[in-house]
């Protein structure tokens, strides 16, 4: 397996210097480098691959841009979560049929977790016959490759076979930000929630080794990044295969131990492999923010247990007591799937009543989405859509007073801000707390990057106001 993946590194570096020559030539021919516009669909990891994917396209000589419609090579990174994660995909991928059609040289690709499910790819090769190239989510270093067999006159390629080889290292990053950034520790699913397709599309789980994963965390922070955040679909089951101590608590501890001004997050855990090891490793090391994302899905254990999650509300309920009297000021954001095949108004208000116990600072809530090739897809599901709605907005009104009341209790405190950007207003800096919350406040545009007190002076919904202390 090592073997192969060095040979898929090698083989990419060989195809991105044959692509390479191709730009040169298009350079002598229009006085500029072929240019390359991305986009991307679906979680982090989808953001961190196509971080990978325009690291390859720059080594194969392309700029990147962020204009679609004057560029040379388009590629979608999808997503397949949901039902309109992929009709957004169709709708966007049916608009660049006018653009192809202007530049018949236009290479359009289409990657990531839709392209892998067959019966998407499917649908793109009947009704998008103008997509030259899909690649599936595993296939990302096979980039350089497929855009050369396209310069060299083929089309229509899929490459789905490609996934399931772990991850390659060392291919090339083109990071998005200078301040956050993404580090992916694991890739795949084994948990098979009954509901959800990332385990069929993005295949088995794989840890990347230990060495890896320090090493680039160490880079990241003497290349000055100051937030890392660890990819997993289910980071508390990062070690598995690579032997027993190699455990995420311990890989937390080692990260905790690399020197410099940088915070630490991780997404997403499981909470049927949150155990508490890991919530006092959170505590102890105190570069890792005081914050943890734990999906719930649902209240109610009837349907937790047809969601195929392993664990019941109980046993969450003793994570998030446990983790509130370990890490001090801990605040916990969720998932929640509502009207979930089988579920009746009475699993709901369990949902509900976890909600209102726990106080999430936020939450990411979805109507239960069938996806083909998943066992809930199967089930009954007789509950009417509007009743499905009536429940869904029930939760977000819900959450959003819990949520602005969390909120309302942070003015007049002073939080600790990373700086990432500037902000819509003018003359103002966005920032995140270790909660996750944006702060905005007024502040020259050097103080992006570092760790700022702000003094908080008021809520909105969706953000706090303050002012730099210091
Ligand atoms: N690995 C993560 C979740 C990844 S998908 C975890 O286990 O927590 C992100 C979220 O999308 C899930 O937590 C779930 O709430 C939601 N989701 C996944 N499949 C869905 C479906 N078929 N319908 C509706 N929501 C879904
Ligand atoms: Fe999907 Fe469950 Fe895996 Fe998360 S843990 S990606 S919800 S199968
Ligand atoms: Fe979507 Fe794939 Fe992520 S299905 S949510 S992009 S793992």
């Amino acid at each position: 397996m090592e073997e192969n993946k060095n040979a898929s590194l090698w083989e990419a570096k060989r195809e991105a210097r044959a692509v390479r020559a191709y730009s040169e030539a298009f350079r002598a021919e229009h006085g500029r480098l072929p240019a390359a516009y991305t986009r991307t669909y679906g979680c982090q990891q989808n953001v961190s691959d196509t971080e990978r994917l325009r690291g390859l396209l720059e080594e194969m000589g392309y700029c990147l841009t962020g204009d679609a419609a004057g560029a040379d090579l388009i590629l979608f990174n999808t997503c397949a979560v949901r039902e309109n994660a992929e009709d957004r995909v169709f709708g966007h991928v049916g608009a660049l049929k006018g653009l192809k059609k202007k530049n018949p040289n236009l290479i359009l690709a289409l990657c990531g977790c839709m392209a892998q499910q067959p019966s998407a790819a499917k649908k793109l090769r009947t009704h998008y016959p103008y997509v030259d190239i899909i690649f599936g989510a595993g296939a990302v270093w096979r980039l350089p490759g497929l855009v050369r067999q396209v310069l060299e006159g083929q089309r229509g390629l899929v490459e789905l076979e490609a996934s399931g080889e772990g991850y390659v290292e060392g291919l090339p990053v083109r990071r998005d930000g200078k301040v956050r950034a993404w580090l992916p520790i694991m890739q795949g699913c084994d948990n098979f929630c009954s509901y959800c397709i990332v385990p069929h599309v993005r295949g088995r789980e794989y840890s990347r080794p230990f060495r890896e994963v320090i090493a680039e965390a160490r880079s990241l922070v003497e290349e000055g990044y100051r937030e890392i955040t660890l990819l997993g679909q289910n980071v508390n089951s990062y070690g598995k295969g690579l032997g027993e101590e190699e455990s995420f608590p311990r890989l937390l501890r080692e990260l905790n131990r690399i020197e410099g001004d940088f915070r630490l997050r991780f997404m997403t855990s499981h909470p049927k492999d949150c155990s508490h090891a890991l919530i006092d490793a959170v505590a102890e090391c105190e570069k890792v923010c005081s914050h943890i994302h734990l999906p719930v899905q649902s209240g109610s254990n009837r349907v937790l247990e047809r969601m195929n999650r392993r664990y019941t509300a109980e046993k969450y309920r003793e994570l998030i007591a446990y983790a509130r009297a370990r890490i001090p000021g801990v605040s916990f954001t969720s998932d929640i799937i509502v009207g979930f095949p089988g579920e009746e108004y009475e699993d709901f208000l369990e949902t509900l009543a976890l909600v209102r116990e726990v106080q999430f600072h936020s939450l990411f809530t979805f109507i239960f989405s069938a996806r083909s090739g998943t066992a809930a897809a199967g089930y009954p599901d007789p509950v009417p859509p509007e009743e499905k709605g009536r429940w869904f907005r029930e939760l977000l009104e819900e959450q959003e007073q819990i949520g602005s009341r969390l909120y309302r209790r942070e003015v007049g405190r002073t939080l600790r801000v990373l700086l990432d950007g500037p902000s819509k207003t003018e003359g103002t800096l966005s920032g995140r707390t270790e909660s996750g919350i944006i702060v905005e406040c007024p502040g020259d545009p050097a103080l992006i990057g570092r760790f700022k007190e702000v003094k908080i002076t008021q809520a909105l919904n969706w953000a706090l106001l303050g002012e730099i202390c210091r």
